[in-house]
């Protein structure tokens, strides 16, 4: 699964004021060429809320993956939003914990297909998600945020790839939100290594793109052996 993202030089994804349109007109058509290569795209309910998002594949040729919203009970997903609206046209997948009846039977009857996949705490638990997409045929995920869905991934270490665009202005806010939200790891040793792939400069932004390889630990422990070895 590859975890996308675009982000403020201060790292943040999202300002105070909910304004989330961070990286350049090139990386929005680059992101459009991604959706265009997964099978599915996927997105918490509170990025359906805030941002009404289509998710389709509109800046580049090429097809529509399947628009997947986790939710809790599926009561979040407005029924005027762009993904609902449009839902007969481009097939969107709601993963939800639980469904409410009558909320589900509205979506249904918009085109939307509602799947339970049962909690984990709070919220959907997203392994069994995953499992539900494969049985779909699903084999390559976009995520595409928000940071509160990309917690739920990364500490089942679910995500294997990371890119994240990094746009020159900084935005400040201790709301704003970062990449990954949630309870996070307790320590940096404990946190998910990453190795650094590949960088690019587009447009006004720069590219990053990691590859998920373990802990931080081993990463750094690879690290102190490769330093350790003679040349
Ligand atoms: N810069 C970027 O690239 C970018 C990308 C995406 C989003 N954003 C911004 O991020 C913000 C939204 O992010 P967010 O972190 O608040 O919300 P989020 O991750 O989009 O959605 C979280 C919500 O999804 C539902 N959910 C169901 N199962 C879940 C699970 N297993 N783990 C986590 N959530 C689950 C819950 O909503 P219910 O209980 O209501 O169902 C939960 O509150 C928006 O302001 C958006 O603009 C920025």
């Amino acid at each position: 699964m590859l975890y996308n993202v675009g982000m403020t030089a201060d790292g943040k994804v999202v300002s105070v004021e909910g304004d989330a349109r961070i990286s350049g007109e090139e990386d929005l058509r680059e992101v459009h060429r991604l959706r265009a290569e997964h099978d599915a795209v996927a997105v918490g309910a509170n990025t359906v809320r805030r941002d009404d998002p289509m998710l389709n594949v509109r800046l580049v040729e090429g097809e529509d993956p399947l628009r997947v919203v986790f939710s809790s009970d599926c009561t979040g997903i407005p029924l005027n939003c762009r993904l609902v609206r449009t839902a007969r046209e481009i097939p969107t997948l709601i993963l939800c914990a639980e469904a409410e009846p009558e909320h589900r039977r509205r979506l249904e009857r918009r085109g939307v297909e509602v799947e339970e996949v049962g909690w984990e705490g709070e919220f959907a638990d997203v392994r069994e998600g995953l499992r539900v997409l494969y049985e779909r045929g699903v084999r390559s995920l976009l995520l595409e945020g928000g940071p509160t869905l990309a917690w739920s991934f990364l500490k089942h270490g679910l995500i294997d790839e990371f890119r994240v665009a990094v746009a020159p202005v900084m935005i400040g806010g201790s709301e704003a939100l970062t990449p990954v939200e949630g309870k996070g790891f307790p320590t940096v040793a404990e946190g998910v290594g990453l190795k650094l792939k590949r960088v690019e400069r587009l447009g006004r932004d720069v590219v990053l793109w990691y590859e998920v390889v373990g802990s931080a630990r081993e990463l750094a422990e690879e690290h102190e052996r490769a330093r350790g070895e003679p040349d």
